[in-house]
């Protein structure tokens, strides 16, 4: 895809506004070239419900497509983009609540008649950046598998990470590794993500 057709989707959720993650967000974004689209969202300022579990016909089946709520902004905004970028905080070594409600929801939007989510995403990229207060990057590691496990559910590419270090709103700033990987992270072609157990085996 050339990169006039890209059209990036962040999805912000902190419980906070102006925090870390978003920081840090913003400062990868600003590497992107100007002609690609950029599209914000605050899933705290668009809550989306608890998600409803109708997959099975006991509970009727299909849902239903959303048309005037959150769920509709936010189905609408990600059926368009080509790039989503999951900007999470760290909570409980995971994505924030917001952000996993979002993730929920799709598993309504598989089943929504019309949709096409899976078809959609398919090749498309899932990027994540987040904020945590630990120091060793490992502590993500759950947050990291629950991204990249989603976009091989999904067949989509994953960019990986893009990790900062913080806990007071601005401090990622004073993470100097965080910032130069920030300055390159939207320039990878990230490949098709697979499930850990899908990886191929190193060469001895
Ligand atoms: C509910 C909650 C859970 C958190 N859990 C973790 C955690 O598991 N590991 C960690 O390193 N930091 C944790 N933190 C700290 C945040 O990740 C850190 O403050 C981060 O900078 C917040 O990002 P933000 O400024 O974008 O909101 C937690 C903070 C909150 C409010």
């Amino acid at each position: 895809m050339s990169n006039e057709d890209r059209r990036f989707l962040f999805l912000l959720g902190s419980s906070r506004p102006d925090g870390n993650t978003e920081l840090l967000a913003r400062k990868a974004a600003e590497q992107l070239p100007a002609h690609v689209a950029q599209r914000w969202i605050s899933l705290t300022e668009h809550p989306l419900p608890d998600f409803t579990d109708l997959r099975h016909p006991r509970q009727g089946g299909n849902h239903a497509r959303p048309e005037s709520d959150a769920a509709a902004l936010l189905l609408e905004a990600t059926l368009e983009a080509t790039d989503i970028v999951i900007a999470s905080p760290l909570y409980w070594y995971s994505v924030s609540a917001q952000t996993k409600r979002y993730l929920d929801h799709w598993s309504g939007w598989l089943r929504t008649p019309g949709v096409e989510l899976k078809a959609t995403l398919a090749g498309r990229t899932l990027w994540g950046v987040t904020a945590l207060a630990h120091e060793e990057p490992s502590a993500a590691d759950p947050l990291v598998g629950t991204l990249r496990n989603s976009a091989a559910y999904m067949g989509m590419r994953f960019g990986g990470v893009l990790l900062g270090n913080g806990s007071r709103p601005g401090d990622v700033l004073r993470d100097t590794g965080a910032l130069a990987r920030a300055k390159t992270y939207f320039t990878q072609e990230p490949p098709l993500a697979t499930f850990p157990y899908e990886d191929p085996t190193p060469a001895p």
